[in-house]
């Protein structure tokens, strides 16, 4: 029998989650498949309590339960405040990718991710960039993209009326935001188009954010804005809401590598350069392999940004629309022979992160991870970001422009499998 919607505030539940007298509820704790999936007042409950429901109905084991109730650095308070129906934490690996010169400086890069090689892909990456002096890198300024988007409701020349109360919305926007400003941020601009299948008008409200990624600021200039728009046009409010193609907050990398970086006693270094543009192209012509090479880029973008609090999500959308901002899904990074046969790479994309506010500000391990860098403001650090998603891409490309990935990649794995086949064994022995 299915259990029934449970009240779990009501319950009193025993050491394994059960309410005592319910075993109907919970008899099919073992096949959680069966079980209902409601549960009125669960977000109510502390987070201890609500893990002890969740292994009672699904019938989790003791080691289980330590393994998801287990805080390492985030304790239980923090989890429960940054997320609803918290139960435990997800540990994952952080490693720190060494060999990044950035605009002279060295960096060490801290990483959070699951994936063999990805370490050691960034820091070869960096090491090959370094024999040329290492990394270039600039940004824009941060400045983030509020959507409003309006249904217009009669005919109207709404761009001689949205140019002529321009400064007045902007200054409206900025109303209340005086510690931003007096930081140099604060609204700045505004353009808007039309999509005329929708009778709909989109106003674009650009906002300098500073060290802020900035999703709360824009959203609520978005809909304060929006509360005047129907006193100056004939329109009804849609959507408001910030985009994720930030393309008006780019960080940008560029490395330079001499051919002879990639000398080797089985492949020539010149060899090595013409093949790796050959990647590089067949990745601008061909959407699967452009999805793929994207996917390692990606490799060193996302673990910085986990290890640092950001919103990969964010990251992940934004970039992936600006790889196909020409109609085409393409390469987010492009590699050239030059003229003296060297290699030459570089990579803009958009990328909003900050260094203060929400989860960045309150995760030890994030506010750590920074340290590690140097404590970067939010524009030095989306530049780190985007040298090592340089870096992982060069050193995927360099792999699979000679020898393949699989040498070094099973390498490493294999001691991964070696090891859970280690530790698959020891537990079957304690069985
Ligand atoms: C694997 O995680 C990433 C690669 O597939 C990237 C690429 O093919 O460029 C190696």
């Amino acid at each position: 029998m299915d259990n029934p919607d449970i009240n779990v505030t009501k319950l009193e539940l025993n050491r394994h989650g059960h309410k005592n007298s319910d075993s109907a509820a919970v008899g099919s704790s073992t096949n959680p498949s069966r079980l209902s999936s409601r549960l009125p007042g669960f977000y109510e409950l502390s987070i201890r309590e609500r893990l002890a429901v969740v292994a009672g109905l699904a019938g989790l084991s003791e080691t289980d339960r330590f393994h998801v109730g287990h805080f390492g650095s985030l304790n239980g308070e923090l989890a429960d405040v940054f997320i609803e129906n918290a139960v435990g934490t997800f540990s994952m690996p952080l490693g720190v990718a060494t060999n990044f010169l950035i605009n002279g400086k060295n960096i060490l890069v801290p990483m959070a991710v699951e994936e063999s090689s990805v370490l050691a892909g960034a820091s070869h990456g960096a090491k090959l960039a370094r024999m040329g002096g290492g990394f270039k890198t600039s940004a824009t300024l941060p400045i983030m993209t509020g959507q409003i988007q309006l249904f217009l409701k009669s005919k109207c020349d709404f761009d001689e009326i949205l140019s002529a109360h321009k400064p007045d919305l902007i200054a409206f926007a900025n109303h209340g935001h005086d510690r931003l400003i007096a930081r140099g941020g604060g609204a700045c601009d505004m353009d808007w188009h039309y999509i005329p299948e929708m009778r709909s008008v989109v106003i674009h409200l650009y906002i300098d954010t500073r060290e802020a990624m900035g999703a709360n600021i824009v959203n609520t200039m978005c809909e304060r804005v929006s509360t005047i728009m129907p006193e100056i046009l004939p329109c009804e409010i849609g959507l408001r809401i910030l985009t994720n193609l930030t393309e008006r907050r780019l960080a940008k990398a560029e490395c330079l590598i001499p051919s002879s970086a990639f000398d080797s006693p089985e492949y020539k270094g010149t060899d090595v350069v013409d093949r790796i543009e050959k990647a590089y192209l067949f990745a601008n012509y061909d959407v699967h392999r452009a999805t793929t090479n994207n996917k390692g880029v990606m490799n060193g973008i996302d673990p910085v940004l986990i290890a640092t609090g950001n919103d990969w999500r964010a990251i992940e959308a934004g970039v992936h629309s600006w790889a196909c901002r020409d109609g085409t899904y393409r390469p987010l990074a492009v590699w050239r022979k030059t003229l003296q046969g060297d290699l030459h790479g570089s990579m803009e994309v958009p990328m909003a992160v900050g260094v203060v506010g929400g989860v960045t500000k309150l995760h030890p391990t994030a506010q750590a991870s920074l340290r590690i860098m140097g404590n970067p403001d939010a524009s030095t650090l989306a530049q780190i970001i985007v040298a090592t998603g340089l870096a992982q891409n060069l050193s995927a490309l360099r792999a699979l422009a000679s020898e393949g990935i699989q040498r070094g990649h099973m390498g490493l794995h294999r001691k991964n499998l070696d090891m859970l086949e280690e530790w698959a064994s020891r537990a079957s022995s304690n069985n």
